[in-house]
């Protein structure tokens, strides 16, 4: 069963004078697997999200999702509210989930610090969170909701290394809280990569290569990695 895929796509609002923003895209991720996306910056990583989301149109080909969609997106969003209502997001609040994406993402020692926990008003005319608790309340927002496909855009970029090691552990990984869902992760932190389970490698908005990271490393794809 495929949990998302393109087919021979070419896409983007880029159509026209420049030339579609994707172009010979075939690819399918198998539901429940843990698939990262690398290449340098502006080698449409985050095109290639956009295109699953639907927010790109396919100028060829088809671009599909089976099941719903959870998304976190580069840029992390806060809204004026609560930072409990940040991570829930109008969803019905369960307490043991709620605790489990909250210690996953490492918010638990954050939330301690603010004046009233997790009520303390956030966002304008709150307090205000450094780039790093701003990605790992847009994570957890993402990570609670219980979606069957979960889009990460370079989720680790704004956290350190340490946090970034225990955030994959627990919520990205195959045995984190997400075990078992299809995840789909734009990512530059290349020592996540031997524990995926598949690897797409993209440059100018072209796949270079897939594979397990041992499939790519020994056919020397891995340079594209990066
Ligand atoms: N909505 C859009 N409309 C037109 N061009 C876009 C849009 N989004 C991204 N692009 C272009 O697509 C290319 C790849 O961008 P992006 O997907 O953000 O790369 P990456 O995430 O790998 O850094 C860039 O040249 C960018 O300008
Ligand atoms: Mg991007």
């Amino acid at each position: 069963m495929i949990g998302s895929g393109l087919g021979d796509g070419s896409s983007g609002a880029g159509t026209g004078a420049t030339g579609p923003t994707l172009r010979n895209i075939s690819l399918s991720i198998p539901k429940g697997q843990l698939c990262a996306v690398v290449g340098p910056i502006g080698s449409c990583k985050s095109s290639l999200l956009s295109c699953l989301l639907g927010e790109m149109e396919c100028s060829v080909g088809y671009a599909r999702v089976a099941g719903s969609i959870s998304y976190a997106a580069q840029k992390p969003w806060i809204f004026a509210g609560s930072v409990r209502e940040n991570i829930l997001f109008h969803r019905p609040y369960h307490a043991e989930r709620y605790e489990q994406a909250v210690r996953a993402c490492q918010l638990k020692p954050d939330i301690e610090r603010l004046p009233a926990g997790d009520d303390t008003l956030i966002g304008e005319r709150g307090v205000n969170l450094s780039g790093g608790q701003k990605a790992r309340v847009a994570l957890a927002r993402a990570v609670y909701s219980d979606a069957d496909v979960y889009l990460f855009d370079d989720p680790l970029s704004a956290v350190d290394v340490v946090v970034g090691s225990k955030i994959f552990q627990h919520v990205l990984s195959n045995s984190g809280m997400l075990a078992g869902k299809t995840r789909i992760l734009v990512t530059h932190q290349t020592q996540f990569l031997p524990q995926c389970d598949n690897v797409v490698v993209l440059s100018q908005g072209e796949v270079r290569a897939t594979g397990s990271y041992q499939q790519l490393k020994a056919s020397g794809a891995k340079k594209f990695a990066c």
